[in-house]
């Protein structure tokens, strides 16, 4: 048996510059099941990052705006909630390390203490259960 976690679609993503706007993001859909993994493809600028910023709502509105989509996660739609049901999915049960891995994360401190510390935040726990999770 397979779960779904998390289904996006339609997700459009834009933003507003003053050369115009821009259509960053264009009708994306995507499902992932539980304990899988997927890779998301594409050339320079095709809107992979704007989309997971987006899913997270990480994009600065404005310029940016998601005009259009849902992106189901657990039921409820990320895009949708508030802005304190978000803060609690965000580190608590989605992560994102951000692009550029050498400024997004600290070369001084273990991937594993890099990983724990969210789950210690978020949700509670502590060095052990972080760890095993
Ligand atoms: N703040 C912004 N204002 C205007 N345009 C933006 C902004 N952020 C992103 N874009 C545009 O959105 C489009 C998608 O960018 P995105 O960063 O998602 O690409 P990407 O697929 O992650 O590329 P890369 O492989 O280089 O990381 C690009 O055309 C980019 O210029
Ligand atoms: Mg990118």
């Amino acid at each position: 048996m397979t779960s779904e976690i998390l289904n996006v679609q339609g997700l459009e993503t834009q933003f507003n510059t003053p050369e115009g706007v821009v259509h960053a993001v264009n009708g994306v859909d995507f499902k992932l099941n539980e304990g899988e993994t997927l890779g998301i493809v594409g050339e320079s600028g095709c809107g992979k990052s704007v989309s997971m910023l987006s899913i997270l709502r990480l994009i600065q509105q404005p310029p940016g705006k998601i005009v259009a989509g849902t992106a189901m996660f657990k039921g409820k739609d990320l895009l949708q909630i508030s802005e304190d049901e978000i803060r609690q999915v965000r580190g608590g049960q989605i992560s994102m390390i951000f692009q550029d891995p050498m400024t997004s994360l600290n070369p001084v401190m273990t991937i594993g203490k890099q990983l724990a510390e969210p789950m210690m935040l978020h949700l509670g726990f502590n060095k052990e259960q972080a760890r095993a999770r």
